[in-house]
C-alpha cells in the first residue's frame, strides 16, 4: 500500500437499511479524524407498524430525504462540494433498493462536482470506525456485530481481511430483533430488550449456549431464538423482563465463549494486541462490557466506537473513503451495487481503477 499524509476530506452517504446518513469527515490514516458533519435520519417510524424494514419503504423513503441530508451535511461542514476531496458511499452489502439510491445519487454528484468516487463496502467501514474515532493500529482483531452480519475478522488494513468465524444461522441483531418481536416489544430489537433487561433476571428462563466449547470461532443463534419462542409460547409463565436478561445473558455467554478462541488464534498469528468490536449491536453495553472484562483478562488493549457511530452512520463511510483515497483506490462510475458482499472479496489492487496523483487536487 502505498499509504500518504494528505488529508482529505471526503463526503460520506450510507442507504444500505433503514437509515439515511450523510456526514463530512477530515483526516488522514491512521486517524483519529474529524467529523466536520454527521446527519442520521432513521427510518424507524416509518417502518415501525410492520414490525421490521420493509425494503420498498426504505428505498423510497431514501429518494425522498437524501438530496436533503447531503446539502444539510455540507452546510454543517461549512463546505462547498468544491472543497470535498472525494465522494465515498455504501455500496453494498444491504437491501439492493436502499444501496441503489445512495450510490446514484453519489455517482451523480462525483460526475457533476468532477470528484473521484469511492465505493465503500458496508462492513468496512463499520470494520474501520475505531480508526476514524481513536486512530486504531492495524493489526486488531474485529467482532463485527451487526442486523446482517456476526463475525471475527483479523484485519491488517483497509482490504486485507481473515475470516476466523461467523454465524452459521441467524446474525446477532437478527435473533435481538426476532426475540423482540416474540415478546411484542417493539422494533428495533436490540435497544428494547436490553431496556427491558435491565429490569429482569437473567437466571429465570433457562436458555441453551449453542457452540459452547467448540474448537472454531463460529457462532450459531437459531436454536436460542427456537427456545425463546418455547419459553414465551406459555403466556404470563416468564416476564418479558426475564425472558429479555436471559436472552441477552445467553448472547454474552455465546460471544465471549467464542472470542476465547478468537483471541487465541489471534495471538498465534500476530504480536499485537487489539480488540475492535463495531456494528449496531456493540451498542449493547452487556456485550461492550464483558468482552471489555475479557480483552484486560487476556491482554488486549479493547476498542469500540462511541454508541451513535456504532449504529449506521455515514462518518463511518466518509471514514473508510479516506482509507481508500489515501491508498489512492477509487472506483469507476460503473460500479454496480451489491445485496452480497463478503469482506473477504476485497483484494486490495482488485478494485485500483483510476490512481490520483496526491498532487492533484
Ligand atoms: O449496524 P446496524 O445499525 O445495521 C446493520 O448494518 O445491520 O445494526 C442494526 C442491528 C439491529 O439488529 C439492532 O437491533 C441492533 O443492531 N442493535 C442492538 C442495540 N442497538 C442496535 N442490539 C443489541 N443491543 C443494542 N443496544
Ligand atoms: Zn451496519
Amino acid at each position: 500500500m502505498t499509504g500518504s499524509s494528505r488529508i482529505f476530506t471526503v463526503l460520506g452517504i450510507e442507504t444500505s437499511c433503514d437509515e439515511t446518513a450523510a456526514a463530512v469527515v477530515r483526516g488522514a490514516p491512521p486517524g483519529p479524524a474529524e467529523i466536520l458533519s454527521n446527519v442520521v435520519f432513521s427510518q424507524i417510524e416509518e417502518h415501525r407498524p410492520f414490525g421490521g424494514v420493509v425494503p420498498e419503504i426504505a428505498a423510497r423513503a431514501h429518494v425522498e430525504l437524501l438530496d436533503h441530508l447531503v446539502a444539510k451535511s455540507l452546510d454543517e461542514a461549512r463546505l462547498s462540494l468544491a472543497e470535498i476531496d472525494a465522494v465515498a458511499a455504501t455500496a453494498g452489502p444491504g437491501l439492493i433498493g436502499a444501496v441503489m439510491t445512495g450510490l446514484l445519487t453519489a455517482k451523480a454528484i462525483a460526475l457533476a462536482a468532477g470528484k473521484p468516487l469511492v465505493c465503500v463496502n458496508h462492513l468496512e467501514a463499520h470494520a474501520l470506525t475505531s480508526r476514524l474515532t481513536a486512530g486504531t493500529p492495524f493489526p486488531f482483531l474485529l467482532l463485527l456485530v451487526s442486523g446482517g452480519h456476526c463475525q471475527f475478522v483479523a484485519v491488517e488494513g483497509p482490504g486485507l481481511y481473515t475470516l476466523y468465524g461467523s454465524t452459521i444461522d441467524d446474525a446477532i441483531g437478527e435473533a435481538f430483533d426476532k426475540t423482540a418481536k416474540l415478546l411484542d416489544i417493539g422494533y428495533p430489537g436490540g435497544p428494547a430488550i436490553e431496556r427491558l433487561a435491565a429490569a429482569g433476571d437473567s437466571r429465570k428462563v433457562p436458555l441453551p449456549r449453542p457452540m459452547l466449547g467448540r474448537d472454531n470461532a463460529d457462532f450459531s443463534f437459531a436454536g436460542l431464538k427456537t427456545a425463546v419462542a418455547h419459553a414465551t409460547r406459555e403466556k404470563g409463565r416468564f416476564s418479558n423482563e426475564d425472558v429479555a436478561a436471559s436472552f441477552q445473558q445467553a448472547v454474552v455467554d455465546i460471544v465471549i465463549d467464542r472470542a476465547k478462541f478468537a483471541l487465541a488464534r489471534f495471538r498465534d498469528n500476530y504480536a499485537d494486541r487489539r480488540v475492535v468490536v463495531a456494528g449496531g449491536v456493540a451498542a449493547n453495553r452487556a456485550l461492550r462490557n464483558a468482552l471489555a472484562e475479557l480483552s484486560a483478562a487476556e491482554g488486549f488493549e479493547f476498542n469500540t466506537p462511541p454508541l451513535p457511530l456504532c449504529t449506521d452512520n455515514a462518518a463511518m463511510v466518509a471514514w473508510a473513503g479516506i482509507e481508500r483515497a489515501a491508498a489512492e483506490w477509487f472506483d469507476d462510475l460503473s460500479f454496480a451495487p451489491r445485496a452480497r458482499w463478503p469482506l473477504q472479496e476485497l483484494v486490495p489492487g482488485s478494485r485500483l481503477l483510476r490512481r490520483i496523483p496526491i498532487h492533484d487536487q
